[in-house]
């Protein structure tokens, strides 16, 4: 089993039967979803919310109930992966571009899993990653513009050579930072920019992190 399976499947043990689950987006929380769908082929009822048009797609490819938010404004459990994870649980995410959904559904959520190999740990947010930003399409020169007076260095994301649209219709700016220091000030701020939708930024959503590395499993748990 590789790291990602290993973590994914952790997670999987926390969801029990009759559950409304928040399916994360990305490689790792497709691998928890397949899994999922394993569980519902066995006889679970368990409904899926998905956090991205790729994860709802998997989900009723695996036979997992699909419904929206607005019919279950609580979601028992989410399984999502990171791209990054502070000491405090705070994570970058969004480098798969579903970060706005991703985390609506963890504002919604009882319980929030995240799923990452050991690579996904950091010292400080920025180490690593870039700090993904949806934009509106309008304007979204002046938007950049905006966002490099916070001290980053912003760079539009393109897929084969064109600009990435979200599932929202959106743009996204990757934020190069050095070091972000408050990440709970900057996620606020960033988000108070005209034309900013929100950002990957996730700071005390995390309740439980699931870290497998090549010396085994490691649970992370929010203090507060
Ligand atoms: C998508 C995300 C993903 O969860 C994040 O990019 C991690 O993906 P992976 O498990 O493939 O490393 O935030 O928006």
């Amino acid at each position: 089993m590789d790291l990602k399976e290993m973590a994914a499947a952790e997670a999987v043990k926390l969801v029990r039967d009759g559950m409304v689950v928040g399916l994360g987006s990305g490689s790792t929380a497709s691998i928890a979803i397949r899994l999922l769908g394993e569980k519902v082929r066995n006889g679970w009822k368990l409904v899926g919310v998905p956090t991205s048009r790729d994860s709802e797609e998997l989900a009723r490819s695996v036979g997992i109930t699909i419904d929206e938010l607005k019919n279950h404004p609580t979601v028992d459990l989410t399984i999502d992966g990171a791209d990054e994870v502070d000491p405090d649980l705070n994570l970058i995410k969004g480098l798969g571009g579903a970060l706005v959904r991703e985390k609506i559904i963890a504002a919604a959520t009882k319980y929030e899993v995240i799923v990452v190999d050991g690579s996904k740990l950091v010292d400080y947010l920025g180490q690593k990653a870039p700090l993904p930003v949806e934009i509106v399409k309008f304007a979204s020169e002046s938007t950049m513009h905006r966002l490099k007076r916070f001290g980053c260095v912003p760079v539009l994301r393109e897929k084969n050579g064109i600009a990435f649209i979200t599932d929202n219709g959106n743009l996204i700016a990757d934020c190069r930072f050095q070091k972000i220091d408050d990440p709970k000030k900057l996620e606020a701020d960033l988000n108070l920019v005209p034309g900013v939708v929100d950002n990957g930024l996730f700071v005390g959503l995390a309740h439980r992190v699931i870290v497998a590395s090549k010396d085994g499993l490691k649970t992370l748990e929010r203090k507060s």
